[in-house]
This record gives structure tokens, C-alpha cells and sequence, in this order.
């Protein structure tokens, strides 16, 4: 079985699933469920593709999976969730037999997921496919949501 397809049916990983779409359960921004992690897995390895990086899917999908799993505790304890979410992976992975340097890679692409200076190939493609997964062009809260106009997903791309 895929390290991605562990990662699905792990308690911790689950768990982490059920406490973030507990606490976003009325937000009107965008969430961080299922539907984010699937849009971001998927175009990340779009980009790995037109971007000729030549990473693994089973990577790019794993990395993908984990990368807001943290979120709820950004929401219940102000722990930054790309710290939180690198904590868990790690522990997350481990239970699911990865390999200890794609171990290290995701956890360091998650760190890196929301500032956009990443210092690897995989890190670059994490933070580009979670800011490009966003649907601004449809979305109900545009007009009071933070980003700027430029950052705005305001035509479909990927
Ligand atoms: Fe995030
Ligand atoms: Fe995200």
C-alpha cells in the first residue's frame, strides 16, 4: 500500500481531521478539509509535471494529505499550524512506514507550506498548489477575505 493510502486510514491522521473540520465548522473562509487536501495534492503533482521536478507521487500526495493537519490547533491553542502540522506529520508518517528522508522532506515542506520562500522542490510545489486550490472566483466571502486582488484565484487555472 501507498505511504498516501496509509496516511488515509491512520487514527492520528483521522483524528487530526475530525478536531479541524470540528473547529471550522462555521467559518465562512476557506476550510481545510478533504476537499483542500485532495485539490492540493492533485495540482501539486500537476506542477511537478509541468515543472519537471520528477518527484514521486506518493510523495507529493502524502505531503499533500498532511500539510493542514495541524490546523486545529492553530484555532484551539494559537500554535502556528505549519509547526503543529510538522509535529504531527512526522509522528503520522512514522506510524505509516515512510521512508525516514521522505520523512524529513514532507516535514520541511510542511514548515514551509504558507511563506512562500521554500527551500525545496517539494516545498515550492506544496505552497504553490495550496495557494493556487483556492476557488476565489466562486467563493461567497471574496469580498471580506484578506487576500490581496493579486493573490486571488479569480479565473480557473488548474
Ligand atoms: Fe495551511
Ligand atoms: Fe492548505
Amino acid at each position: 500500500m501507498t505511504v498516501t493510502n496509509r496516511i488515509a486510514v491512520n487514527p492520528l491522521f483521522l483524528q487530526c481531521m475530525d478536531q479541524n473540520s470540528k473547529y471550522e465548522k462555521d467559518r465562512k473562509f476557506c476550510k481545510h478539509g478533504w476537499e483542500h487536501l485532495m485539490d492540493v495534492a492533485r495540482i501539486a503533482y500537476i506542477l511537478n509535471l509541468e515543472r519537471g521536478y520528477g518527484l514521486d507521487r506518493d510523495q507529493v500526495y502524502a505531503a499533500a494529505l498532511l500539510h493542514d493537519c495541524g490546523r486545529y490547533l492553530e484555532l484551539e491553542q494559537e500554535i502556528p499550524h505549519e509547526k503543529a502540522g510538522a509535529r504531527l506529520a512526522k509522528q503520522i508518517l512514522r506510524e505509516c512506514d515512510c521512508p525516514e528522508d521522505w520523512v524529513g522532506q514532507i516535514t520541511q515542506a510542511i514548515l514551509e507550506h504558507r511563506q512562500g520562500r521554500a527551500t525545496s522542490e517539494l516545498g515550492d510545489l506544496l505552497f504553490e498548489a495550496d495557494k493556487r486550490s483556492r476557488p476565489c472566483f466562486r467563493c461567497e466571502a471574496e469580498l471580506d477575505c484578506n487576500w490581496s486582488q493579486a493573490q486571488k484565484n479569480t479565473k480557473i487555472k488548474y
